[in-house]
């Protein structure tokens, strides 16, 4: 029977108080979790990396939805009225494993939705990497966090994403105000009535930014040349990383 997240959590704590581990295994499908991954893994290059990318927006410094936040060791391991979302040394207890591997009706995080690429789900080797850490002990070192900034590249990075949102018009077929996508090189040089749009290093004066976030009126089609706030995002770190 499946069950809502507070009474799961409910559940939880009686197992957790009571050994009632057998009440547990009826309430989940404890199955359909992804296997840990079968090695040490690291807490600031692997596991912390994942909450930044799926979670911290909606539980951080900004929002903390449902009184929860994970940019902090205190603020992920606080226990509420019903107990801890992570068991150090007990992946398959943690009710923050059953909340991501989607096994609580209506409490997947991060939440579903309706637009495409905006909330996919944690994939099984990223589940699996937060099982491990758990399992291992769930260390958290003391301090603030030590991010290793992944590289955003235009080959990787930006070339996919203005391929599916811009070449239609500003590609090999057509190249609307003489404008197009398809190399860093074109990208770079603008347009013919905006000029250079990117000014590597310098994310304030690239004026693309300002036309996918859909702040400029002037151009035609605006709702072809807004993305989504995580794209924006992207192509900003990628501006300020000096646009390569
Ligand atoms: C787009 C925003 C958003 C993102 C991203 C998000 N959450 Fe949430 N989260 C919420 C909201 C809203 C709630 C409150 C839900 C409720 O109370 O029913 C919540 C509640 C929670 C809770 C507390 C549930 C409770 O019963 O108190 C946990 C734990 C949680 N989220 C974990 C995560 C994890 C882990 C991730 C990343 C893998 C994540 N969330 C990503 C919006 C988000
Ligand atoms: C459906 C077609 C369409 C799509 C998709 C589209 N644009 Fe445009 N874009 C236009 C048109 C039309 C103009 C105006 C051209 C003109 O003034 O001659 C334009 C103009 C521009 C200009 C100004 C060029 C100049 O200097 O004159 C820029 C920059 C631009 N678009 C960027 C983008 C970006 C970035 C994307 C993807 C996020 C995008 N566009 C997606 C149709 C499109």
């Amino acid at each position: 029977m499946p069950m809502k997240l507070t009474t799961i959590r409910n559940g939880v704590i009686l197992m957790v108080c009571s050994g009632a581990a057998s009440l547990f295994a009826a309430t989940l499908d404890l199955s359909k979790l992804p296997l840990p991954v079968p090695r040490k893994v690291d807490f600031e290059k692997e596991v912390y990396p994942i909450f930044a990318e799926k979670c911290i927006e909606c539980h951080g410094p900004a929002k903390q939805k449902g009184k929860y936040r994970m940019d902090t060791k205190e603020g992920a391991f606080k226990a509420g009225d019903s107990g801890s979302f992570i068991i150090p040394g007990n992946s398959e207890k943690s009710p923050l494993i059953h909340i991501v591997a989607g096994l609580i009706e209506e409490g997947l995080m991060p939440p579903p939705s309706d637009k495409k690429g905006e909330s996919e789900p944690l994939s099984k080797e990223q589940i699996g990497i937060l099982r491990s850490w758990i399992d291992q002990g769930a260390a958290w070192p003391d301090g603030p966090i030590k991010l290793s900034v992944k590289k955003v590249t235009f080959k990787n990075d930006i070339l996919p994403l203005l391929a599916s949102a811009c070449a239609s018009c500003h590609g090999a077929a057509k190249q609307e105000g003489s404008f197009r996508v398809d190399s860093r090189d074109a990208l770079l040089a603008g347009g013919k009535s905006y000029g250079k749009i990117v000014t590597p290093g310098n994310a304030e004066k690239s004026t693309l930014l300002m036309i996918i976030a859909g702040k400029d009126e002037d151009l035609p089609e605006p709702e072809k040349h807004k993305l989504s706030p995580k794209q924006v995002d992207l192509v900003k770190a990628w501006i300020e990383q000096g646009a390569e």
